[in-house]
């Protein structure tokens, strides 16, 4: 069992229901843990909060579990109450940390659950923009962070396959009858598309075209078709190579044209359910309104006045799809998707309850949005301003870093991750690769250095654990500390796939490489007479920071 829960179980027995927090002080002099639960109860029983501490320190003192962990609880400031673990108790943990290998830092709060997370999701027969970039990175780290966390995950790229701008690829594809494929790639596709677009606006005839040809292509028109698969494929093959590249791999791409047969049917359904009517000019709406008839949010729109779906549509049976087909079936459905379709989103999700309220009742749906990504000027290929062909981008990483592809990738996801997903920011070259700052690199480094020590010492990791006995200073129990109680016992892991947040796991690994070389540099760690219990320290943070950074989809180098 966790310190945390043990500690928890502890004072539950005496919080007569009511909720309390279990958390670390700030201050490390404050102890390791810290409960409010006197001043909570004393509210309830009108009593003061510092003299009811006083009491349930001495109700804690007599619990027999807890004593084995904990060698001092103490009643401080207003009501809280403290707890120092027992050292021994920490370096027992350390051993077994270091015993933990692949299993080091992982949680288990979402066991026997089932996840969902989409991501990437790109535009067939447009580029790969950054703003796919960075749903895919954001998203494959959630994905980690849940898989790490003993839920059962999928993830689903859902594609961009289907809707009236295909008429117009089709129709511009079409006026040429000998149109050569051979050279063609996903730039050329998206000019074509581009070109169309630009030339419809001054010839509305063409307009009618691509109308035209979208309509051929949804009844199954071979031309059409034919052109719309050829697309697809083209794409892919530009889609799966930045996928391998970032080792990314998907258990489902099911794009939009995959829910295009279920249309009629949830347009049935929201009309015999009564959640859409008939809007201006005959197009099928469905509107947002609270138990007072007011507007809660725009209306959406199911079918258009010309006939045609929607995005949203099929957004909705994507979810229909999802709340019954076994394979994709959870608990928690995640949509890493950009801000601006923050409203969609909300929208979709909102439709999907009233339309199946039975099914979504212990359902979640959580959009983590990610904010506009700019980036520098010069050399990248920067076209219709945020679209950037990635390949430059991860060239350009690994032109300037040293070491490699594992160094420039983790470089450019790493400085990702480490904000908030909803921020804007501006990629800075210098940042993602700097040696010193909150990087990968920075960290990378610091592993490789956490090796160094080892292998120099010519020390077993056998022969370490073995000798390990006591703390001789507050340097190594702070480190310990640090290690132990956050990561290894699934703390940091567990917050940051609650809160959507990979960066609390960068903040953490950040702070966690900064320590280290704290402690190192202040404490010699060869040829001491306690080697044996610092180079576990040591050794530990390295195991550390490289799971951590495995956990974001970062790699670690032994050589730097
Ligand atoms: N293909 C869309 C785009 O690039 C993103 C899809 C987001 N997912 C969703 N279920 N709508 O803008």
């Amino acid at each position: 069992m966790k310190i945390i829960e043990i500690i928890r179980e502890a004072v539950a027995e005496f919080a007569l229901g009511k909720e309390f927090a279990v958390e670390h002080p700030a201050e490390e002099k404050m102890g390791d843990f810290s409960t409010n639960v006197a001043m909570v109860l004393a509210k309830e029983l009108g009593r003061n909060p510092r003299e009811l501490a006083v009491d349930l320190v001495g109700k804690l003192e007599g619990n027999k579990k807890l004593r084995k962990l904990v060698s001092k609880i103490e009643p401080a400031g207003p009501g809280f109450i403290n707890f120092w673990i027992k050292d021994e108790v920490l370096i027992k943990k350390m051993d077994e940390a270091l015993g933990m290998k692949e299993k080091l830092g992982d949680s288990d709060f979402m066991k026997g659950k089932k996840v969902l997370v989409e991501y990437s999701s790109p535009n067939i027969a447009k580029r790969f923009s950054v703003g796919h970039l960075r749903s895919t990175i954001i998203g494959q780290a959630i994905f980690n962070l849940y898989k790490h966390s003993g839920a059962e995950v999928t993830n689903d790229n859902h594609l961009g396959d289907w809707g009236t701008q295909f008429g117009m690829i089709i129709a511009a594809i079409e006026e040429n009858e000998k149109f050569d494929w051979n050279s063609v790639d996903i730039n050329k596709l998206e000019e074509i598309y581009v070109d169309f677009n630009k030339r419809m606006e001054e010839n509305p005839e063409l307009r009618d075209r691509a109308k035209e040809a979208f309509l051929r292509l949804e009844k199954g028109d071979e031309s059409a078709r034919n052109i719309w698969q050829k697309s697809v494929e083209i794409s892919m093959k530009e889609f799966d190579e930045i996928y391998k590249k970032l080792g990314v791999i998907f258990d489902h791409v099911l794009g939009e044209s995959e829910y295009e047969k279920l249309m009629p049917e949830i347009i049935e359904e929201a009309k015999t359910k009564k959640i859409a009517s008939v809007g201006e000019e005959g197009a099928l709406i469905v509107e947002f309104l609270d138990e007072r008839g007011k507007e809660q949010m725009p209306p959406a729109m199911l079918v258009k006045s010309d006939g045609s779906t929607t995005y949203f549509t099929r957004d909705l049976a994507t979810i229909k799809r999802r709340l019954s087909d076994p394979a994709l079936k959870s608990e928690v459905f995640v949509y890493e998707v950009g801000g601006e379709q923050r409203l969609h989103l909300k929208q979709v999700f909102v439709a999907a309850v009233k339309l199946w309220p039975e099914e979504t009742k212990s359902v979640q749906f959580v959009h983590v949005a990610h904010g506009l990504l700019s980036l520098p000027e010069g050399k990248m290929s920067t076209r219709k301003g945020n679209t950037i062909k990635l390949e430059d981008l991860l060239e350009r990483a690994e032109e300037k870093a040293v070491g490699g592809e594992v160094i420039s990738l983790g470089a450019v996801k790493y400085n990702e991750l480490k904000r908030s997903p909803g921020m804007d920011y501006i990629f800075k070259w210098d940042e993602a690769l700097s040696m010193e700052g909150n990087s990968a690199p920075y960290l990378q480094y610091v592993y490789v250095r956490t090796r160094g020590v080892l292998n120099k010492s010519g020390e077993s990791l056998e022969k370490v654990l073995k000798d390990n006995k006591e703390f001789t200073n507050e340097d190594e129990r702070s480190l310990a500390r640090w290690l132990l109680l956050r990561f290894a016992e699934g703390e940091v892991v567990e917050s940051a796939a609650k809160n959507f947040a990979p960066q609390q796991l960068c903040a953490y690994l950040f702070e966690t490489a900064q320590k280290f070389n704290g402690f190192y540099e202040r404490n010699k760690v060869i040829g001491v007479e306690n080697q044996s219990l610092r180079l576990a320290l040591t050794l530990l943070a390295g195991e550390v920071i490289k799971k951590g950074l495995e956990i974001i989809g970062v790699e670690t180098v032994e050589k730097m």
